[in-house]
């Protein structure tokens, strides 16, 4: 059970999250949904909202959503992007791939995917967001040229998105130098999992592919 929400945190799921919170039901076109954005970006589970918040700012003529079923790091996010809210943000409070499912082929630019739970245990490794379904779900909403943006300190993990998504077909993995693997140098402040892999001394790599142009 997570811990109850504070007096702020309500009142910010209350007042501000009904602003900017992705219409529901139906075919979505994320590019409808932002006035004069050049491109659309998804975040998938932005945890506390670091990276997402610090992008918004960083690109106001960019759209985003983020998506977050954790309901406290949502009220994080809103309590970064401050009582007026920019524009160029929506949330979606829930999971990423029921807002995938739905979206119009081709509409994001790029989606990013920072530090995903690694599920350890061999049980529980079925839980784990990069699995073919999910793939498809990404290759689909992601435009022909669009970038998959993943992190992970996890090693294990490491190795199983860079065996299952160049195995998936519909993209490549876009390593021509070392750099590749490096921390974008636009990533903004350390998100709550970077930090905490930094203080247990566990490295992080950044693994950027490529949606082909056919599959
Ligand atoms: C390990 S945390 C990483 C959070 C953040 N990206 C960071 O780097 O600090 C993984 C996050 O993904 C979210 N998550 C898990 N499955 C998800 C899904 N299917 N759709 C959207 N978010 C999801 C979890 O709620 C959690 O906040």
């Amino acid at each position: 059970m997570g811990r109850a929400l504070s007096m702020r945190q309500r009142r910010l799921l209350d007042d501000v999250l009904p602003r900017l919170a992705v219409p529901e039901g139906g075919s979505l076109n994320p590019n409808r949904l932002f006035h004069a954005a050049r491109e659309v970006r998804l975040e998938i589970g932005f945890g506390t909202g670091e990276h997402l918040a610090h992008q918004v700012l960083a690109h106001p003529d960019i759209g985003f959503i983020g998506c977050e079923p954790f309901i406290a790091g949502v009220a994080a996010l809103l309590a970064r992007l401050g009582p007026s809210p920019p524009r160029n943000v929506l949330v979606y409070p829930d999971d990423a791939r029921t807002l995938l499912a739905r979206t119009r082929p081709g509409a994001f630019a790029a989606i990013v995917l920072l530090f995903p739970d690694p599920w350890p245990k061999l049980r529980h490794r079925k839980r784990r967001f990069i699995n073919r379904t999910s793939l498809d779900l990404v290759a689909a909403a992601l435009a022909p040229g669009g970038w998959f943006h993943v992190a992970t300190d996890d090693p294990d993990y490491a190795v199983h998105i860079l065996a299952e998504v160049p195995r998936h077909g519909a993209f490549a993995w876009a390593a021509e130098s070392a750099a590749a693997w490096r921390r974008p140098s636009d990533a903004g402040p350390l998100s709550r999992c970077e930090v905490k892999a930094r203080a247990a001394g566990r490295p992080a790599i950044y693994l950027a592919f490529r949606r082909q142009f056919s599959p």
